[in-house]
């Protein structure tokens, strides 16, 4: 018996708790016109159900405490079978209770439902790679990674696809998920009413480091967000100390650069994410680590064992790190 209410329990916090680690919950923290909606319906639900649960229960409870069978009474209980008024009540208030949800949920369905498209949408294409998420802004000419920069109250028109496995674009704060498959365009849209950053997570399971791959989205001010754009369309300050004229010419015609982007260089390979403002983010790999020196020394001398299986897998060697780390920082 105790270990079948251990099992219980287990599986229990598994269902409760799974997708919600690295994310925090929309329906204590909305923070999108599409997510208010959907907390909204959810505490109606929620309220209604308590309701029932507590009247429904505390039925049983009064039933089987006051109307037992007390001992040495064998008569049987008085039978209610063909009581039309009763029959009609237990028919319509779920009815009634049926049909109120149905109208909240329809409701809450139209307000959610992507607005038509406007000249003023920022538009983005989402492609999911194993194990990082590729964010191109066909409008404005820029290409960066894990980090989805937006301005607040403004509608984002998503188009969502994949390089390699079925993946799902998911930021719980801001909207429900999307997959993004390979060989198919799906579309979502999803706004920010305040600014911030919202934590998002994969969510369908796409290979070994599947939990290693985040995404973040950061909602800016519309002034904010117009200087991000400048910064991102001009090219990186050009190196200046003869470290990080080494390192560019070790990453920008070395082996970075059969895999990496940097604008304004030889590096125009687009397998892993492009490298052109690496330092306007503020995490890496998938968003699974904030970008300080000491995590990209790490990855740099062996990302294999931060993100086992991520297909880098290049060592950079001591004699050479120092170069490359330096280049790597101009790059914002
Ligand atoms: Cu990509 Cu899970």
């Amino acid at each position: 018996m105790k270990a079948r209410i251990k099992y219980f329990w287990t599986v229990f916090l598994f269902i409760f708790l799974s997708g919600c680690g690295a994310t925090t919950d929309f329906i204590s923290h909305p923070a999108s016109s599409i997510t208010s909606r959907q907390s909204d319906l959810y505490t109606v639900t929620l309220i209604m159900a308590a309701v029932i649960f507590v009247i429904v229960e505390g039925g049983i409870i009064i039933s089987v405490t006051r109307f037992r069978r007390r001992k040495g009474d064998t008569s049987e209980p008085r039978q209610n079978h063909g009581n039309v008024p009763l029959e009609i009540i237990w028919t319509a208030i779920p009815l009634v209770l049926v049909i109120t949800l149905f109208v909240f949920t329809f409701n809450t369905m139209n307000a959610i439902a992507a607005p038509q498209p406007s000249p003023n949408d920022l538009k983005v294409n989402v492609v999911g790679h194993q194990w990082w998420w590729e964010f191109d802004y066909p409008d404005l000419g820029i290409t960066t990674a894990d980090e989805l920069v937006i301005p607040v109250d403004t509608p984002v028109q998503i188009t969502l696809t994949s390089g390699d496995v079925v993946h799902s674009f998911w930021i719980p704060q801001l909207a429900g998920k999307t997959d993004a498959v390979p060989g198919q365009v799906n579309h979502m849209w999803i706004n920010a009413n305040q600014p911030g950053t919202f934590e998002g997570q994969c969510s369908e399971f796409c290979g070994i480091e599947h939990a290693l791959m985040r995404e973040r989205v950061v909602s800016v001010s519309q002034s904010d967000f117009q200087a991000w754009v400048s910064q991102q369309q001009s090219l990186p300050a050009a190196p200046q100390t003869d470290l990080e004229k080494q390192g560019q010419k070790l990453v920008a015609s070395g082996v970075c650069a059969a895999c990496h982007t940097i604008n304004g260089t030889n590096a125009k390979a687009k397998i892993g994410p492009n490298l052109t403002h690496l330092f306007s983010r503020s995490t890496f790999a998938g968003a699974s680590f904030p970008l300080t020196d000491a995590n990209l020394t790490s990855w740099l001398k062996d990302n294999q064992t931060m993100k086992p299986g991520n297909l880098m897998g290049i060592k950079v060697s001591d004699s050479q790190l120092g170069a490359i780390l330096a280049y790597l920082k101009t790059l914002k």
